[in-house]
């Protein structure tokens, strides 16, 4: 062996450095970005994860299956709304499918045990619907995202408006967790600010669907108004109940839009007329959500909803950020703050992120008018959670 090739020179090194550049780079473009996603697939919440997952294929085929020049390979797991499965499955997918960045979920108590696996492995989290206040809140990191909401801001969007609207008294019901308790009071903050009081708070236990005896104690109470959260197939049949029960001519029903999201063709003539408020619509009339329904439509042989439009954004948000370091998923900081600094141009309308990493967002009035929630004002315009609690 000669000496040389033992003990190359400087500029050798730099050559041979130089010559594998090239390579280097081939290899990030081959390798697939990992997206595990954690949704729920059975269960109350079935509906929203499929659409989820609906919504971030479809924008990833508008990009030709690809992010930042990456193809995408999945690494799925049914999370059942479960929080207490949470943590085994979320790190599933950190530990044994090593994926780069976790998409989930639905479920506010889910989310925040994904938050808190997410931080333990430095791992990229992006949560496409679940609003636990907690996760853009005490929770926040510089690799935690939402393309969603927080349970505060449709609480506190429609509570301004019932405020405004000059109830004097307000029952609230919804289920027994983070979604429940956070929305309502967000709701409440504004009402009673308006001048309101929230007389009572009854809540049963997610995902039980046993209204009948709560229903009672409402009628019986008579307040000026009902604010409620529920979603999905406790939301359809809850719709139905209330109408069941002589309430829908005798109390106003508010509440946060995913009462009647993606549940109209279920609710039928029960849901007409009800008052909620959302950051989505289904006849906003921008051209990037006209293209987004039809599209949708045709994939799909659905209507989208609300929850087809944060899965669209998350994988929006990602492609920001992968864009902006050529699929470079390795480098976090340059994928950071490219997420941290995007528009994204939502079929919602277009939005940025807050300090903590939460859509700052206008909130619609929207009312159901057959098997729409058209939307009838802006309830809250640029409404930004509080971030209560975060530091970074
Ligand atoms: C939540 O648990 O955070 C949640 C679930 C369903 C929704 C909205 C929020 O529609």
């Amino acid at each position: 062996m000669n000496h040389r090739a033992q003990h190359p020179t400087r500029l050798a090194r730099r050559l041979l450095a130089l010559a594998l550049l090239p390579l280097a780079g081939a290899t990030i473009a081959q390798e697939k970005i990992k997206v595990g996603l954690m949704l729920p697939y059975t269960g109350t919440y079935a509906a929203l994860g499929v659409a989820i997952e609906n919504g971030f294929r479809q924008y990833l085929d508008e990009q030709g299956g690809q992010l930042g020049g990456r193809q995408v390979e999945f690494f799925k797991v049914d999370d059942e709304s479960d929080p207490a499965k949470a943590s085994d499955n979320a790190n599933k997918l950190v530990k044994r499918d090593q994926v780069d960045v976790m998409v989930g979920s639905v479920h506010s108590g889910v989310a925040m045990a994904m938050a808190k696996v997410a931080k333990d492995n430095n791992t990229l989290l992006i949560v496409p619907n679940a609003g636990a206040d907690a996760v853009t809140g005490a929770l926040c990191a510089p690799n935690i995202f939402r393309s969603s909401f927080s349970n505060w801001q449709p609480g506190y969007a429609i509570g301004k408006v019932a405020g405004e609207r000059k109830f004097k008294t307000a029952v609230t019901l919804t289920w027994k967790y983070a979604a429940g308790d956070e929305t309502v009071r967000g709701f409440k903050e504004a009402f009673e600010g308006g001048g309101g009081k929230v007389v009572k708070e009854l809540n049963l236990a997610f995902p039980t669907v046993e209204f009948q005896a709560l229903l009672t104690e409402v009628a019986a109470l008579k307040p000026d108004v009902a604010f409620v959260f529920f979603a999905g197939a406790g939301a359809v049949k809850f719709v139905k109940d209330w109408q069941a029960a002589g309430l829908k001519d005798r109390i106003p029903l508010y509440a946060s839009g995913f009462l009647t999201d993606g549940t109209l063709e279920a609710q039928g003539d029960a849901a007409q007329g009800i008052v909620t408020a959302l950051h989505y619509a289904d006849d906003l009339s921008n051209k990037r959500d006209q293209a987004f329904r039809l599209q949708y439509a045709k994939t799909y042989k659905l209507q989208p909803d609300v929850y087809a439009v944060q899965g669209y954004d998350a994988a929006q948000l990602l492609g920001a950020g992968l864009t902006a370091v050529k699929g470079d998923i390795k480098n976090r900081d340059g994928l950071v703050k490219a997420m941290e600094a995007a528009r994204i141009d939502s079929p919602r309308g277009p939005f940025t992120l807050s300090r903590a990493h939460n859509p700052v967002q206008d909130f619609y009035l929207r009312q159901v008018v057959g098997k729409a929630n058209k939307a009838i004002g802006v309830a809250a315009k640029g409404l930004a959670d509080p971030a209560r609690g975060c530091k970074m």
